[in-house]
């Protein structure tokens, strides 16, 4: 965790999502005019943000967030023809896909425009731009006049914020203000799709699915699939981690989970189960069992809220069954196979 101190008053400001106060973000983008940090709702998870042509509110993100300083941000832009102020030799395909998706949850990284500070990028030539599908968010942009970077407002390693309360819990004391637009809509973070590659590579997958960007691109490439190649460990950073110790089954059916749950349950106090099976024994551990949900966009939004209920009921070990990888599902088990430490 970072050393950064909690001194700061962080004050909550409620906003309506389809209509934002102009009181509001005005009140907002003063403070990130300042070089300040703000953390506002977008349709996908809480960003925090900074003005992004400013290196030294860029390098307080860093700071606040406990974040590795080569762990580049997105830059977010409030209309498709903002794309030219940040990047440069933007390939065809990428207008097919503004137009298509924008605004909505798709990163595109391409060649960084010199105007944004290679703090913003981690050091990087390329920069990951996107507009996000929220008036809350596209508001403030504009009230600024220049483009935000925002990571997402957890400290480094913790769950995504789905609520203004997350962002509270994690930042409390270290930035400014919270605009309060109630909890989002999709719950996973934004696909970032990088255009600098031939084909294009999936990097993270998100709220837009391979299925729905193959049409326009043809040739795609997931990173995952890239690194199974490489016989790579996988990713650089924890991710997405509850304070319980993660275990997902990925094939439940497969695995013979009825010993496993009885034998984890055995080991702790209090134990979380987020799956179907029905009549699981769990001894004499405190058992707090979420229903899985029902389809993967319902998934996709809840999970990292359960995850912080169940650390706030204490729980130990959570046990997870995995998802179909269609559709936001794909995007789930990739959060989910990163917030595990055992993954069976
Ligand atoms: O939905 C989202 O994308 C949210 C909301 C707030 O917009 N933002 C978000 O930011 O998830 P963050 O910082 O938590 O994740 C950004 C991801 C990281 O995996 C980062 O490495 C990658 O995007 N990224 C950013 N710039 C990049 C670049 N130039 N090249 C490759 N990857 C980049
Ligand atoms: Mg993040």
């Amino acid at each position: 965790m970072s050393e950064e101190p909690r001194d700061l008053h962080t004050e909550i400001v409620p906003v309506t999502p389809e209509a934002p106060e102009p009181e509001a973000i005005e009140r907002a983008a003063a403070v990130l005019r300042r070089g300040g940090l703000v953390a506002f709702p977008t349709e996908t998870v809480y960003g925090l943000g900074a003005d992004a042509l400013n290196p030294q509110a860029v390098l307080r993100i860093f700071a606040v967030k406990g974040r590795p300083a080569d762990n580049p941000l997105i830059v977010h832009v409030a209309g498709k023809e903002q794309l030219c102020e940040v990047a440069r030799a933007i390939p065809e395909p990428a207008w097919a896909l503004v137009e298509r998706f924008w605004p909505g949850p798709l990163t595109l990284v391409l060649p960084r425009h010199e105007r944004v500070p290679q703090e913003t990028t981690g050091g990087l030539e390329t920069v990951a731009v996107r507009m996000p599908d929220s008036a809350i968010a596209l508001a403030l942009i504009r009230a600024l006049g220049r483009p935000i970077a925002a990571p997402s407002a957890n400290l480094s390693g913790r769950p995504s914020p789905t609520a203004a309360e997350h962002v509270y819990e994690d930042l409390c004391g270290r930035i400014e203000l919270i605009l309060d637009g109630g909890p989002t809509r999709i719950g996973v973070e934004s696909t970032v799709l990088d255009l600098t590659t031939s084909p294009p590579t999936i990097l993270r997958p998100g709220g837009v699915s391979p299925e729905q960007l193959r049409p326009i691109l043809g040739e795609l490439r997931l990173r995952a699939e890239i690194l199974e190649a490489r016989r790579s460990p996988g990713t650089r950073y924890r991710h997405y981690r509850p304070r319980a110790e993660v275990v997902l089954i990925e094939r439940w059916e497969e695995v013979k989970h009825r010993p496993l749950v009885e034998q984890l349950a055995a080991s702790v106090h209090r134990l979380g189960y987020i799956g179907r099976e029905r009549g699981l024994s769990f001894g004499n551990a405190e058992a707090h069992v979420v229903e899985l949900p029902p389809d993967p966009q319902e998934y996709a939004r809840r999970l990292f809220a359960i995850f912080r209920e169940l650390d706030q009921r204490g729980v130990e070990v959570i046990i997870i069954e995995g998802v179909v990888e269609t559709d936001l599902g794909l995007a789930v088990m990739d959060r989910l196979r990163r917030a595990a430490s055992r993954v069976l």
